[in-house]
């Protein structure tokens, strides 16, 4: 191989050259720089080649030595900052550096802003199990074994005989409250639920929901109204004004959607709402008299009313959050927005 051809080489070598330890940088040191390396045998061989081509042989000579030594300098800088980056301060009670900022996720902060909400009104936090048998989840619901809910489209099951599933709704902690306690009740249940569905920008196979359920003598749709729209108000801000549409639950009768005023245009219409100036926040109803015998409360005696709200919906509106995969992804960004 002649010099021209060593040198090229040579070239490509340092340009590629990685060091991931300290004896690289000493072999990249020993094969290039030094005496018995490159250089040293270039400018041996000055000496000997022909008049005409010392200075070509002298410049190369050059190039390869500021690149060398231009690269050695890099690796160099670059393994001590990798070797900083790994070590341990030598006190490890100071505080961390404030390039990483943290913040409570959103959804912990939202369910945490509701659950304060009702604290007011005397509700108690209740909880039940993400794995749920199909009494709880589905039956004792009056949700009838037809149900499309119960389909393996919406609902992950665990097992199919007997059906152990991943519950797709708070409401079982309606029924195991009532199972345990006797009325007056008056609690809310916050927790995440899971469905089978396709996940996208809207929905997702699993987010959460805050459950509320009253029941009492002569507690009436005067009593679920009065406290969903004091719930508007206190979450959205005082101006918020609430509308119920009538809706079907099995477990609820008669059952409605609460919508609220569109927070982002105040009513008055745009993209978030559809123009239609109004966002559908929740589900609601009077707990049907058939859920109250399947948890042995006689209707005759005791009435109630139940509510599920979605936090990530809600959590949506409130600080314009686009896409409802943003909760789950753990991006960096999005978990340190300081909302
Ligand atoms: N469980 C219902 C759902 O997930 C919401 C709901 C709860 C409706 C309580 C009425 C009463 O859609």
């Amino acid at each position: 191989m002649g010099w021209r051809e060593e040198v090229e080489r040579a070239l490509e070598e340092i340009e590629k050259f990685v060091a991931s330890h300290e004896e690289d940088l000493q072999r990249f040191k020993e094969q290039f720089l030094s005496k018995e390396g490159l250089v040293g045998k270039l400018s041996r061989l000055i000496r000997e080649v022909a008049r005409e081509e010392k200075a070509e042989l002298g410049k190369a000579l050059n190039t390869i030595k500021t690149k060398a030594q231009e690269k050695y300098e890099f690796l160099k800088q670059k393994l001590e900052e990798e070797k900083n980056r790994f070590k341990c301060p030598e006190d490890t009670t100071l505080p961390s550096s404030d390039t990483l900022k943290f913040s409570t996720h959103p959804i912990t902060k939202t369910l945490g802003e509701i659950v304060n909400i009702f604290k007011k009104l005397n509700f108690t936090v209740a909880e039940g199990p993400e794995i749920e048998d199909d009494w709880h989840n589905f039956t004792a619901l009056n949700i009838p074994e037809d149900h499309p809910a119960r389909d393996m489209q919406d609902t992950f099951y665990i097992q199919i005989n007997p059906p152990i599933l991943l519950r797709t709704h708070t409401s079982p902690v309606q029924i195991r409250t009532m199972e345990t306690h006797k009325p007056p009740i008056r609690i809310i249940a916050p927790g995440r639920v899971y469905r089978n569905e396709t996940v996208s920008a809207r929905s997702h196979v699993q987010f959460h929901q805050v459950e509320g359920l009253v029941v009492g003598s002569n507690v009436s749709i005067i009593d679920l109204k009065a406290t969903l729209d004091w719930f508007a108000k206190q979450f959205f801000g005082p101006g918020t004004k609430t509308r119920y549409r009538v809706s079907f639950f099995p477990f609820t009768e008669p059952s409605f959607e609460m919508d609220v005023s569109c927070t982002l245009c105040d009513g008055k219409g745009c993209n978030v709402c559809k123009y239609t100036g109004w966002l559908e926040i929740l589900g609601c109803g009077m707990v049907d008299p058939a859920v109250l015998e399947n948890c042995n409360i006689d209707p005759d005696q005791y009435s109630g009313f139940a509510f599920g709200i979605g936090i990530e919906r809600l959590a949506m509106l409130k600080y314009g959050i686009k896409d409802i995969r943003l909760f789950f992804w753990n991006d960096f960004v999005f978990l340190s927005m300081d909302i």
